[in-house]
């Protein structure tokens, strides 16, 4: 064992022993491109590079025990980027698809993608529909890829799924309850968000999981996405791990929420 696998594993150790682990962590995988640009690389170079950082928060997921992993990797915003991005960005999703899909079936790593998916081209579609397919029985981890994603329209859409309940008389307008509503949404079956980072020092939520995040604990890091490794993961929860959460009370309020 190298060093630095050395000192890794004792930064894991003491993730371990200070607290507990967050159910679920969201990730804004920011700052490819100027990754890219400060080494005179074109933009896809940045995104290229990046999957590396996926395939390193995956495992930091799978050492420490999170249960739930959401990335966002393309917004529904991103759309409006140069074509030529935007086909790079969507060949390397059929790229990671065929390389990682096999690994992450043996580790336990089940995917879902999150998002308007009538929108992608018809190779990604199928790459998400083969991950997804291939994946389904993993139990360790939970892997939701927000592709084509963007949170206001998945409250509408939620808001629009309750309103058909409603219509059809399966609903009255005056029950809709939180979980209702939490059941209609792109991530039902996942807790909500115990901690949310943001890569390459940006501090907005760019339309990521507006409803979902209401209580997470934030954590931005300057580090550009592509830069991210297990370490800088680990220092993450360890901050999260410091935090107080109190949820509008006044005292700290323990695991199982009381
Ligand atoms: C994040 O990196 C990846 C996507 C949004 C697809 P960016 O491409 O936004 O990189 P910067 O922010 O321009 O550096
Ligand atoms: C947010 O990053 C979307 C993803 C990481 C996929 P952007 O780079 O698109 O966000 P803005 O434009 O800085 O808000
Ligand atoms: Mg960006």
């Amino acid at each position: 064992m190298s060093e630095v696998e050395r000192d890794l594993d004792r930064l894991l150790a003491e993730v371990q022993s200070a607290g507990d682990v967050p159910a679920h962590v969201a990730v804004i995988m920011d700052g490819n491109g100027r990754w890219a640009g400060e080494r005179g690389l074109p933009r896809f170079m940045g995104h290229r590079e990046g999957m590396k950082a996926v395939r390193r928060t995956v495992t930091a997921c799978l050492d420490l025990g999170v249960r739930h992993l959401t990335l966002y990797a393309f917004s529904k915003e991103n759309w409006s980027r140069p074509a030529e991005e935007v086909a790079a960005l969507m060949r390397l999703l059929s790229e990671y698809v065929e390389r990682d899909r096999s690994e992450l079936a043996e580790k336990g790593v089940r995917v879902s993608v999150l998002g308007d998916r009538s929108r992608l081209s018809a190779p990604a579609r199928r790459s998400v529909e083969s991950i997804e397919t291939s994946t389904a029985g993993g139990g360790e981890l939970a892997l939701n890829l927000a592709i084509s994603y963007g949170s206001r329209d998945e409250i509408l859409s939620a808001a629009r799924t309750l309103a058909r309940r409603c219509v059809a008389g399966d609903l009255s307008p005056d029950e809709i309850a939180p979980e209702d509503f939490e059941a209609a949404l792109f991530t039902a079956g996942s807790p909500d968000p115990d901690l949310l980072i943001r890569t390459s020092g940006e501090m907005r939520v760019s339309n990521f999981l507006l409803w979902q995040i209401a209580y997470a604990e934030i954590h931005v890091t300057p580090v550009l996405w592509p830069d991210f490794g297990e370490r800088d993961f680990y220092e993450a929860v360890l901050d999260y791990q410091r935090r107080e959460r109190r949820f509008g009370r006044v005292t700290p309020v323990s695991d199982d929420g009381v």
